[in-house]
């Protein structure tokens, strides 16, 4: 396939996604990379950050989503607002640290234009020089360029760059239950980013480690030689007792074909889903008496147990962030290129609970998914030498055959098997639909 033809020809993005397989194109070739920031990345939601980064007035963040800067700043009013890091004059990123507090105004490093924290021009040097143009008329005076489609959802600041594309609530469903069980967690209803980002540079296509959070038939094999091993080790010791957290956390990665299976899939529309529908590798974790004590007070028995009792391994919300509720992790998606991809790891409090479980989280987040990890090497390794193979000839489709039925083309959302691949059929039908041309798709 040469490809040349994909942003203005339908039919060949549509010749790139079967119910059961799709197209190696989809991971190496660089034109449908750039489209896919064109089109899913703009039209989607894409997570931004979360709110609890910029708790102050003049606290900012910066991303990039779909190739644009983007600021998320807390006003003097405490809104949360995401402007396009670019300032009205000459386009100079008007932020460019990560993050940080600006005090009450933004200043452009170039000439000096300021802004307020609702991104309203504030003063330009020697303004008078402007008067005799029609330059007030025009964009370069409204002040920073907000993002008009944000929603903050539980604290989590999504996006919409595109005017078109679908409503946060038509897009997400009931997927975000999988947020409110991580926040419902917190005695307090409410979480707090703790500490900093863990990055960790990927040299494979982001959709590989979208579709791997939800593929129960590796981590058997794939982690064999980490998880397998501390789980062996331990067992060597012949200490009868409750294992430490660290081979608590380790060990279920080695859990058998049965326990994935068992597990099940609950797969929404729009390529959303998440592993570990009755159990999950989390489920074990030695309770916290103090913390369960809390949540009972907070919300009764009944709801308290229910709450933690939903203990959703991996939830995807396609196409850029995953979530694990029951550990409070998330890892974030950011591409830089067809064959490359940074993961972000954050880390979570629960606002009003015990240390020990921002230590637990912590642990696992050393533990799986740290660049210095040992669990999340084994998956790199894997998604790099797919990366490396899918160059072979011969072959031109990668299989998503496992569990297919036919009945999954009247409708996707339901309960599946863990072990099926049903997950990744869903977010390939997603992908093409979010990048085919809005009437084409209709
Ligand atoms: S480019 Fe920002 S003030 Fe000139
Ligand atoms: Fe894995």
């Amino acid at each position: 396939m040469n490809g040349k033809h994909y942003a203005s020809d339908p039919q060949s993005l549509r010749a790139l996604v079967r119910p059961d397989a799709v197209h190696r194109d989809l991971y190496i070739s660089e034109e449908l990379y750039g489209l896919e920031l064109e089109r899913l990345w703009r039209n989607t939601w894409i997570y931004m950050g979360h709110d609890s980064q910029v708790p102050k007035p003049g606290d900012f963040y910066t991303a990039e989503i779909a190739g644009s800067p983007l600021v998320m700043l807390r006003g003097r009013d405490g809104e949360v607002r995401v402007f396009l890091n670019r300032c009205a004059h000459k386009g100079t990123r008007v932020v460019s640290a990560v993050e940080g507090n600006c005090g009450s105004t933004l200043r452009c490093p170039y000439h000096g234009w300021t802004y307020r924290l609702d991104g309203s021009l504030r003063t330009v040097p020697l303004k008078g020089g402007y008067r005799e143009t029609n330059i007030s008329d025009s964009a370069h005076w409204q002040g920073l360029a907000q993002v008009p489609n944000v929603e903050i959802y539980r604290g989590f600041v999504f996006v919409r760059l595109s005017n078109e594309g679908p409503d946060f609530r038509e897009y997400f469903g009931d997927s975000l239950s999988s947020i409110d069980n991580m926040a419902d967690r917190s005695p307090e209803g409410r979480l707090e980013i703790a500490g900093g980002v863990l990055r960790y540079d990927h040299d494979c296509n982001w959709k590989m480690f979208v579709e791997n959070l939800n593929d129960a038939m590796h981590p058997m094999v794939a982690h064999q030689s980490s998880a397998g091993i501390a789980k062996r080790l331990w067992e060597e010791e012949g200490d009868d007792g409750t294992p430490p957290m660290v081979v608590q956390q380790f060990a279920p990665f080695v859990n058998d074909y049965d326990f994935f299976d068992g597990m099940g899939v609950r797969i929404y529309e729009n390529g959303h889903s998440y592993t570990g529908v009755k159990f999950s590798i989390h489920s074990k974790y030695s309770a916290v008496a103090e913390y369960e004590r809390q949540m009972f007070e907070t919300y009764g028995e009944d709801r308290a147990r229910a709450i933690l009792g939903e203990n959703r391994h991996n939830t995807v919300y396609f196409p850029s962030l995953t979530i694990k509720g029951a550990i409070q992790a998330i890892r974030v998606a950011r591409p830089l290129a067809a064959n490359r991809t940074v993961l972000e790891s954050w880390t979570f409090r629960l606002a009003g609970a015990p240390e020990e479980l921002l230590k637990r989280t912590m642990t696992y987040s050393r533990l799986i998914n740290a660049p210095t990890s040992v669990v999340g090497h084994d998956d790199l390794h894997c998604y790099s030498e797919i990366q490396k193979g899918l160059h072979a000839e011969g072959n031109e489709w990668v299989s998503l055959h496992r569990n297919y039925d036919t009945a999954e083309n009247e409708g996707i959302a339901g309960v599946y098997n863990g072990t099926s691949e049903v997950s990744m059929r869903g977010q390939m039908r997603a992908w093409l639909k979010y990048m085919l041309p809005p009437k084409a798709a209709a």
